[in-house]
């Protein structure tokens, strides 16, 4: 499929999955893949952490907004901006407030903890202001594509049942129509998509499996593709004939067992990637491990080639 119509086909994507599997790494690769076809990306990070900063080589600006990659119309195709956007809960009350004609309860109780009172009031209220803020953001059309770095898989089924409950506990008023308007955005898959990411090992692969029916049946929110991220490159040569190799012994039987230990990898890779595509009906974006301590804009750069070829590799759709 072409990037650029994959791109198109939601305005908000939300990445999402269990901890430490690469939900950052895979958001800002996802952005970098969406702006080298064109389109300009606004990535929010809910974590309440600028991590994705250093992924672009940019210094983090806590919640003002970053410009990571600029337009530029030297590239073919031209590239689009990205910025990165940090968003907590207190903040998105404080703007919520201001913008909803609450601005003098924001001046008097600003330093008094009213998140804490609200919160305690109406559960779920906290990520439903961080999706509302979200919602506007898409409103504002100011971006061709808006990527969510979302909390890790337990805390992202929360965020995304919050609207359903806020709308159920507030039953008329303000606070419940800004639920069912973002209610609205999250279940409309032409505008909202939940990308999920897992690591091609068991247990995540379970969780993922898990995640992915409560996200579609239970909220009926759209499932995009699922990243597969730190994927073992296929190695060639792991089959080679070390007996005949002008070698020790003992450098021999090194080699043996490195080479059993990277096809035992490889092997137990490959069944739970085989697993997860019988079990679960989407499309696979894999995206390589990459040998290097941190992720940077050279790594960067690689992912997102990748991540751009396993789209071309998705069969176009007609519509
Ligand atoms: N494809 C990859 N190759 C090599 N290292 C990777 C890859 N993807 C992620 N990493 C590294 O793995 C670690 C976890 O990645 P990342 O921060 O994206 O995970 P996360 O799911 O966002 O974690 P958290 O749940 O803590 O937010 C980071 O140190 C990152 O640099
Ligand atoms: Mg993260």
């Amino acid at each position: 499929m072409d990037p650029g119509r994959f791109f198109a086909s939601s305005r908000v994507l939300i990445v999402a999955g269990k901890g430490g599997v690469g939900k950052t790494v895979s958001a800002a690769t996802i952005a970098s893949a969406a702006s080298r076809s064109g389109r300009s990306v606004l990535l929010v990070e809910v974590a309440g952490r600028s991590a994705s900063a250093p992924i672009f080589g940019v210094e983090p600006q806590g919640y003002e907004q970053v410009t990571a990659v600029d337009e530029t119309e030297q590239d073919d195709p031209p590239r689009g901006r990205i910025v990165l956007q940090s968003i907590t809960p207190d903040q998105a009350l404080m703007e919520w407030l201001t913008t909803h004609g609450f601005k003098g309860i924001v001046t008097r109780m600003a330093s008094s903890g009213i998140l804490e009172v609200v919160a305690t009031a109406t559960p779920g209220i906290k990520d439903l202001l961080v999706l509302g803020r979200i919602k506007a953001f898409e409103s504002e059309g100011s971006f061709d594509l808006i990527v969510v770095d979302a909390p890790a898989a337990g805390h992202a089924l929360g965020f995304l049942r919050s609207p359903a409950g806020v709308r159920d506990a507030a039953r008329t008023g303000t606070i419940h129509r800004q639920a069912v308007e973002v209610l609205d955005l999250i279940s409309d898959p032409t505008r909202c998509q939940v990308v999920l990411v897992t690591i091609p090992e068991e247990t995540p692969v379970n969780e993922l499996i898990e995640t992915s029916f409560a996200i579609e049946d239970e909220m009926g929110v759209r499932l995009g593709p699922v990243v597969v991220n730190s994927v073992l490159p296929t190695l060639a040569g792991l089959d080679a004939d070390l007996v005949s190799l002008d070698v020790s012994d003992a450098e021999r039987n090194a080699l043996q067992t490195a080479v059993t230990f990277r096809a035992g990898r490889a092997a137990l890779q490959d069944e739970q990637l085989t697993r997860l595509g019988a079990e679960l009906p989407l499309d696979q974006f894999r995206l390589p491990q990459l040998f290097s301590t941190t992720i940077g804009p050279d790594e960067l750069a690689v992912l997102t080639k990748a991540l751009l070829a396993e789209i071309e590799a998705l069969p176009e759709v007609e519509s």
